[in-house]
Formats: C-alpha cells, structure tokens, sequence
C-alpha cells in the first residue's frame, strides 16, 4: 500500500480515488472546449452547462487540504473559474437535504471567495476569467429527479454529475438521458455507483435487485453514434461501489489510462468495462453488481437470454430466491468480488 492509503485507509483511499478521475473529467471538458478545433465545428459550442444532482455538502475532507480537488462543487468551481477560458458557464448544484444545503452553502461561501468569485445572491455566485469567460454558479435546494432541463440549448456542451450515497438515491430520472441528449450531442456525465452498501443487495428484494440492472439502461439507450460508457470498479470492495462514466469513444483510451492511474496511485486495482468495445463484459459486471453471487451464477452463461426477457422471465432464469443468511460485516474481505470468468 502507498504512503497515501495507508494514510486515508481503504474508504478514503476510494473516495479520494474518485475524486482525482472527476477531476480529470471536468478538467478534460475546459480544456477542450477552449481548443481552436472546436471554434471551427459547423455549430459551434457556446456554453458549457455543468450540473451537479447530488453536491453534498462541499465540505474539506479529511484526508486532503485541497478544497478545489476533493468534492464536486470545489472541483466544478475550479474549473469553471480557468483563466483561459472563454465560454460562459453555467454551474448548477443541487442538494436535497436542508441541513446539507446549509452546510453547502456556508462552504461555498467562503471558498469561493478564495477562488475569485463575487457572491451576488444568498445561493449564486460570479466569477469572470481573465479572458471573458464568464461563470454563473447557482445551488438549487430540490430534488435533482424533479430538475428541469429545458433550458439547454443546442450549443450547449453538458456535463453530469450524479453522486448518490448507493443505488436506492439514484438521482438521475429515466428520462433525464432522452431529455438531454435530444438537446444536445455534446453530452458526458459521471456517476457513482454503490451496489451493495451496507450489505444492500442482500437486503433489497429480488424486484429490486432485477430493476437495478436496469438503472442504466437509459444511459445506453441515449448513447448516440459518438459516445460510450464505461463501469469501473474496484477489487475486494464490499460495498460494491462503481463508477460510470459516459464520454466521446475517441477519449476511450484516455479515460481508461486515467482512471487506472488515479486508482492504483492509491493502490487501488481497478477493472473497467466499456459498453461499445466489449458489451459482454459490460453485461456481466452490470449482472454481478446487480445480482447476488447466487443469482449471478445461475445465469452466467445466458447473459443474451437475461438481455431480452422481460421481468417475470428474468425471475424465473434466477432460480428458486435463496435468502442470504446475515452475516456480520469484515472490515476487509479478501478474494475478487467481480469475479467475470
Ligand atoms: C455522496 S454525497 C455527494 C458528494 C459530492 N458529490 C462530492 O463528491 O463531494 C450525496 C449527496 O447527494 C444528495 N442527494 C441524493 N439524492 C439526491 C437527489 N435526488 N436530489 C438532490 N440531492 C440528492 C444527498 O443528500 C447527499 O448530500
């Protein structure tokens, strides 16, 4: 183990792992929009629009001393506030909890300052780069399955962030997806997926363990001709937790070099899928996330089957439900989770 996760230990080292791959994410998105390539396409882009479903509280982490790269408002706001841009950007955050909304903004109150931008109102924020970009950031008390987003235009390039705290909170709609890429093509989103916190799984029903093979089915269906999705997940993780990332297929190789550098910085062994390149690898790690080991097994080998039954068929091809006895939890479980053979 490095110096570092020892340090953060094996849940810090996860978070801060995700952290360091968003980073590139938002930080990958600036940079290019603000290319001469991108000036010369036949419709060109004229704002970025980032939203945040799920902000959280903003709060430093314990584990780091750098606001701007260890939560997502501080890495959106980073970001957004590069001196070398030249678009407008809009930041929306949106939190539903009261309490967190508070702490969101206390938080953002005082590091925006930090970063340059003038507070204008009790929940927005400006900031104007040295080359006319221009940054609105606004945080949004609701809930993010509610937000409407038929204010996006065209022009606009769309990042998505979507951080639940596991797979009940999902804070993307079905529709969110169809909403968004019939607005626009330019379209990349980032989600974090915790299958099993807290021995979830096993406690969720079978119907939901079914529909949560499922959860991402709108992303595919909204892929378009020029992007691809990919499931990252680590190794020996109890909670299960993955990350989605849907970005242009041309970034694949990118993407995949920096979310494997940002994990194994932290000693972490990270597996990636991709949708388009491989789908059946793809279609076996939803089915392990999704499904119990028991349930798992029992369908290998059908995934094409699973693929195209409906639900009450997909019940039947799991077998008779066998309840998991409860367990007491490790604190470390050796041996592969993601076992895709
Ligand atoms: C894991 S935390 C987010 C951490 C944050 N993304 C970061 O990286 O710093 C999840 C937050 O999302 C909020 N949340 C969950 N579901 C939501 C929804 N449907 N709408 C808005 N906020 C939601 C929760 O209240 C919680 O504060």
């Amino acid at each position: 183990m490095s110096a570092r996760s020892d340090r953060v230990g094996r849940s810090g080292a996860r978070t801060y792992s995700k952290h360091e791959v968003l980073n590139r994410f938002v930080g990958k998105e600036i940079a290019v929009i603000n290319t001469p390539r991108i000036a010369q396409l036949p419709e060109p882009l004229r704002r970025l629009v980032w939203i945040d479903l799920t902000a959280g509280d903003a709060a430093l982490q314990a584990e780091t001393d750098d606001w701007r790269k260890s939560c997502s408002p501080g890495i959106l706001a980073y970001h957004a506030s590069w001196a070398r841009n030249t678009k407008p950007v809009e930041v929306l955050l949106v939190e539903k909890n009261h309490d967190t909304y508070e702490i969101l903004l206390d938080n953002l109150t005082v590091r925006l300052l930090e970063l340059g931008y003038e507070q204008i109102k009790p929940n927005q924020w400006v900031h104007v780069g040295q080359r006319g970009g221009r940054v609105t950031l606004q945080v949004l008390r609701c809930n993010s399955l509610e937000l409407p987003v038929s204010f996006l235009r065209r022009s606009d390039a769309v990042l998505l962030l979507n951080d639940p705290n596991g797979v009940p909170t999902w804070a993307m709609r079905d529709s969110l997806p169809a909403e968004i890429s019939e607005r626009t093509t330019f379209f990349r989103s980032f989600s974090t997926l915790g299958w099993n916190v807290a021995g979830a799984k096993a406690w969720a029903t079978r119907e939901d363990r079914i529909q949560r093979y499922d959860l991402i089915t709108p992303q595919i269906d909204n892929l378009g001709a020029r992007r691809d999705l990919c499931l990252a997940w680590t190794d020996r993780d109890d909670a299960q937790w993955s990350y989605l990332l849907e970005t242009p297929r041309v970034w694949r190789d990118q993407t995949d070099e920096e979310i494997r550098s940002a994990f194994g910085r932290n000693a972490l062994d990270v597996e990636i899928a991709w949708y388009g390149q491989d789908p059946n690898r793809f279609r076996h790690a939803r089915m392990r996330m999704a499904l119990t080991k028991v349930e798992y097994r029992a369908v290998r080998g059908r995934a094409a089957e699973w693929d195209a039954a409906d639900y009450e068929r997909r019940y039947e091809l799991l077998g008779p439900e066998v309840k998991p006895a409860p367990k007491p939890r490790q604190p470390t479980q050796l041996g592969t989770l993601f076992d895709l053979d």
